[in-house]
């Protein structure tokens, strides 16, 4: 086989491409169909990712690959094929969450902080994704911003995991997505707009530092970061071009230029705001990497209220899911305008 790390997280980051997270947990999963009023079964959730996945279009133009849950790696459509082969007919590439979670950090702010856990039995599992088709993966650290947080212990403790995870899927073959997520939202997301810079900033350099003791292959792998905003507690809230401005100075300080390509996450923002922000980098231009979107509510969001879990919306799901794809896939090119979103 010559599937080369560094061609997989090319392909990732493809021009006009993007990244689909459908990654979310049943316990995640179960609060975004709470919200439509549908009870989440193996069966329901296999319904909801295979009317995305057959979104066929979108998908071919848009979507470079999706980020799949351990259940749904495993799941077969109503028609048999299995769920990866969907993706794949539709020229996605197959991904994979592998940390099973955040969980309390211990110590003195183990009520505020967490560490990603997944590490034992990771080498095995990769081994499994791998025949089951992934080519790449994803692990997901969370950082906190609030009172004396973040602590370094909680830094270090998140970047060296993400490293140890990071080399542990370059050894499999798959493409690590490193995930340092800054959040923005939650019970402590009063801080401001150059809190969030100084803290990414930080954890930026202390995970590009594990992944060099690691030695990770740059060449290799997928940084998806936040980008840098204020809190959605916060009462000074930034403009686009300011989460824009901001964003790309944080990462050319961080992300060397050998790294081929950042996917941000949304990370409570609203569907349009992620499109805005993403399309207002790109169109600034002279950038060292791909700037793409691995978007799941900003996605999702509006797909996942037009089917409400009825069979009979699911064109009406497709419709709302290409149109989201369609626009962060501008956004990716720099070239989406709002009057695009009055137009659909
Ligand atoms: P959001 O875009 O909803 O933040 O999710 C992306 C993701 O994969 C978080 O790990």
């Amino acid at each position: 086989m010559t599937e080369k790390l560094q061609d997989i997280a090319q392909a990732m980051v493809a021009p006009g491409k993007g990244i689909l997270a459908a990654d979310e947990s049943s316990g995640t999963i179960k609060k975004r169909f709470d919200s439509i009023g549908v009870t989440s079964t193996d069966e329901v959730r296999r319904d909801y990712r295979e009317m995305l996945f057959r979104a066929t279009d979108a998908m071919k133009s848009c979507i470079s690959g999706v980020i799949l849950y351990d259940e749904t790696i495993r799941q077969k459509a109503k028609d048999g094929t299995t769920l990866v082969d969907v993706m794949k007919a539709a020229g996605a590439i197959p991904g994979i969450k592998v940390d099973t979670g955040a969980k309390p950090l211990a110590g003195p702010t183990a009520k505020i902080e967490t560490v990603t856990e997944g590490l034992d039995g990771l080498r095995e599992r990769l081994a499994e994704y791998h025949a089951l088709g992934a080519r790449f993966a994803k692990w997901r650290a969370v950082i906190t911003i609030a009172d004396g947080v973040p602590t370094w212990n909680c830094l270090k403790a998140n970047a060296h995991a993400l490293a140890r995870y990071a080399a542990l899927c370059q050894e499999a073959g798959i493409v690590p997505i490193v995930e340092p997520e800054v959040l923005m939202d939650g019970p402590h997301s009063a801080h401001d707009i150059d809190e969030c810079y100084r803290v990414t900033e930080w954890t930026l350099r202390t995970v590009f530092r594990e992944l060099y003791d690691a030695r990770v292959s740059l060449e290799g792998m997928v940084l998806k970061p936040n980008m840098i905003i204020a809190g959605q507690k916060s009462a000074r809230q930034s403009s686009a071009e300011e989460v824009a401005e901001k964003t790309i100075r944080c990462l050319k300080a961080t992300v060397p230029a050998s790294v081929p390509g950042i996917a941000f996450l949304s990370g409570g923002q609203s569907d349009e705001l992620a499109t805005r922000h993403l399309s207002l980098m790109n169109a600034a231009g002279n950038l060292p990497w791909a700037l793409t979107f691995s978007y799941g509510r900003a996605l999702q969001a509006a797909a996942l209220k037009a089917w409400g879990g009825k069979p009979e919306n699911v064109a009406a799901g497709q419709r709302a899911f290409a149109h989201r794809a369609r626009m962060n896939g501008l956004a990716a090119l720099g070239k989406w305008n709002a009057g695009l979103e009055k137009a659909a």
